[in-house]
């Protein structure tokens, strides 16, 4: 049986991923920050990777280690860096430290982001094109893939980097989704418009949380994954197709607005995924896209 532990299960995408490695007859342990799970997420305990020690309490017995704890933010990492710092790069180097005082053998698997590339006008991106850092979260992420490259070359510990674009949906909760399209959906709810900074030219690649999970489920367990990274696709719309599909269900309006200076300057412009990596490995399957999601909620 696969062994697995998730850290960061109360989250958006980490609460989602130990409902489906479950489903997929995972032997699995959840961690957070948090006292308590939420609902739905079992075999809990409460951990703080920012502290060295709490590691102390996982098992190191196991096949994979799902690492979806951490800070998210554009503007904000500018204020909070210690915040961020601390529980991104730290946390992740604590974790490691842990792994190779107990030998642990498991893999890591770690969800990168969008942000750390260097946006391409209209074009696809793939996993080696040019980085660009404009946020604190970027810096943090992209910090955190060359440490893990650093580990697994200096003492042989195991990981696989998803980057995600944008993820949407939820499989527990109509009421909230992620980001973006979670932005969007509580404007119309509200019977507001949704608003777009600029033209609302920008294109990015979106996909479904469930099939996020599945397609890193299914990653990790084909061993061409590992200590590698891969790009996970979708459905590439512009976010005004986003706003526009938001707004009809909802019978409000998109509303454009000048994009203020600071969010302007750490804008990274089209970021769509290649995903041929993964592809020529056999392991996307997209069952879900934008418009029917958004038509069910
Ligand atoms: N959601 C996205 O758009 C997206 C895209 C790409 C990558 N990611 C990455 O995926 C991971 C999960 O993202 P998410 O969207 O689920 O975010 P989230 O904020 O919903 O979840 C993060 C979880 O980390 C936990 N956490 C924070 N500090 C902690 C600490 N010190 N110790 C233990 N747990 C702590 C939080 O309690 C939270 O439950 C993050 O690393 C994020 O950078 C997210």
């Amino acid at each position: 049986m696969n062994k697995s532990i998730v850290i960061g299960a109360n989250g958006y995408l980490g609460r989602h991923l130990a409902f489906f490695l479950k489903e997929a007859g995972f032997d699995n342990r959840n961690y957070d920050l948090q006292k308590l799970p939420l609902l739905g997420v079992d075999c809990y305990s409460p951990i703080d990777i920012a502290e060295k020690q709490s590691f102390e309490k996982l098992d190191p017995a196991v096949n994979y280690i799902f690492f979806f704890a951490g800070l998210s933010g554009t503007s904000d990492g500018f204020s909070k860096y210690e915040d961020f710092n601390r529980v991104n790069e730290l946390g992740l180097l604590n974790m490691l430290t842990w792994m190779k005082e107990k030998q642990c053998r498991a893999r890591i698997v770690f969800p990168s982001t969008r942000l750390i590339y260097k946006g391409k006008k209209g074009q696809p991106l793939k996993e080696d094109d040019a980085k660009e850092t404009r946020t604190i979260y970027a810096v943090n992420k992209l910090t955190a893939e060359n440490i893990l490259w650093a580990y697994q070359n200096a003492f042989g510990i195991d990981y696989t980097i998803f980057r995600i674009c944008v993820p949407y949906g939820n499989c527990f909760d109509d009421l909230f989704s992620y980001g973006t399209i979670g932005f969007f959906l509580d404007k119309a709810r509200k019977q507001e418009p949704v608003t777009l900074f600029g033209d609302g030219s920008l294109r990015r690649t979106f996909t479904h949380v469930e099939d996020i999970c599945r397609i890193i489920i299914s990653g990790v367990k084909n061993d061409k994954t590992k200590n590698d990274v891969f790009n996970i696709g979708g459905e590439t719309l512009s976010l005004m197709e986003v706003a526009q599909i938001v707004a009809q269900k909802f019978n409000t309006e998109v509303k454009f607005s000048a994009w203020p200076e600071l969010a302007a300057r750490i804008e990274s412009g089209d970021t769509i995924f290649d995903d041929g990596k993964l592809r020529k490995l056999g392991l996307v399957h997209y069952n879900e896209n934008l418009s029917g999601w958004i038509s069910r909620i």
